[in-house]
């Protein structure tokens, strides 16, 4: 399927990595140029210079931290005029006893996981509409809709940028903006694999990849049995990515395997 997005401009905000990086793949294979950014310099340069090599496209590295004011600058100098914007963010790590969260924690959580895509998109909805054109994807998670107790750094702040886009979705798409959420289950990335020690110590279990995927497989029931790479979501979002998902709009994507019972 030809994605038309060829020679467009895109950002993939949290491209070096995981999700980030396999959605940035699918929009350059598709001929789209690319700025990607992380915090971490080395590895997104590398995956800037893979990327290029590989899909024959610009792809511009932007060292800037999306939950920061500054980082959220340095992304718009270096890319004030994006057709497409896909964003993702790592929020605070897993908590443990609930009663132990303070009010800098929830700052934190909040301005990680709800101001900084929120900052994002307020800079580039105006550019946009300009244009009369534009694409808005943020990968989130399914525990904004699936509330998980050991996931209140994360799932709460994104139950309120779902509620944001909800609405602000509904007022841009008459010029010609979609703005989509995409709510992962569980993946097995980059990401994941730093926080494996973390969640050994919160289930009590070996420091051990495997042990903890094992855990995670048999007391979390996903139908489809097994947990994802970040290439089982990434099409997904390049669709929405795409002209060709113009009548979708608002929407919250869950790509759980059938983890939760939902039908909304
Ligand atoms: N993996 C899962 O099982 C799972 C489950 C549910 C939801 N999710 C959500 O899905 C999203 C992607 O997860 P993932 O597992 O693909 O993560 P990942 O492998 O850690 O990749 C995240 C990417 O975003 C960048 N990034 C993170 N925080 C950033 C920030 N503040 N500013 C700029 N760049 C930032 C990372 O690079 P740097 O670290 O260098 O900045 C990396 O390129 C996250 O929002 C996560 O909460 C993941």
């Amino acid at each position: 399927m030809d994605l038309q997005i060829k020679g467009k401009k895109a950002i993939m905000a949290g491209g070096s990595a995981g999700m980030g990086r396999a959605t940035a793949e699918r929009l350059a294979e598709a001929g789209a140029d690319l700025v990607i950014t992380a915090r971490r310099e080395e590895r997104l340069v590398k995956a800037a210079e893979e990327m290029s090599a590989k899909y024959g496209v610009s792809v511009t590295p932007v060292v800037a931290d999306s939950s920061k004011e500054e980082g959220r600058q340095a992304l718009f100098e270096a890319c004030p005029d994006p057709d497409i914007l896909a964003i993702t963010i790592k929020p605070p790590a897993p908590n443990g006893d609930f009663l132990k969260l303070t009010p800098e924690d929830w700052r934190n959580s909040v301005d990680t996981a709800l101001i900084g895509p929120i900052e994002i998109m307020r800079n580039y909805i105006p550019v946009m509409k300009d244009k009369g054109w534009g694409r808005i994807v943020n990968i989130a998670t399914f525990s904004a809709k699936n509330p998980m107790l050991w996931r209140l750094m994360s799932g709460p702040a994104r139950s309120a940028l779902i509620n944001y886009t909800a609405s602000v979705s509904r007022e841009v798409a008459q010029y010609g903006i979609t703005i989509n959420n995409i709510l992962p289950g569980m993946f097995q990335t980059e990401g994941a694999e730093e926080l494996i020690e973390v969640y050994a110590e919160a289930f009590n279990l070996p420091a051990d990849q495997d042990a903890v995927l094992t855990h995670f497989l048999e007391n979390n029931k996903i139908p489809a049995g097994f947990i994802a790479d970040a290439d089982d979501m990434a099409p997904m979002a390049a669709l929405l990515c795409s002209p060709l998902s113009r009548f979708i709009v608002g929407q919250n994507i869950v790509i759980d395997g059938g983890q939760h019972h939902s039908l909304f």
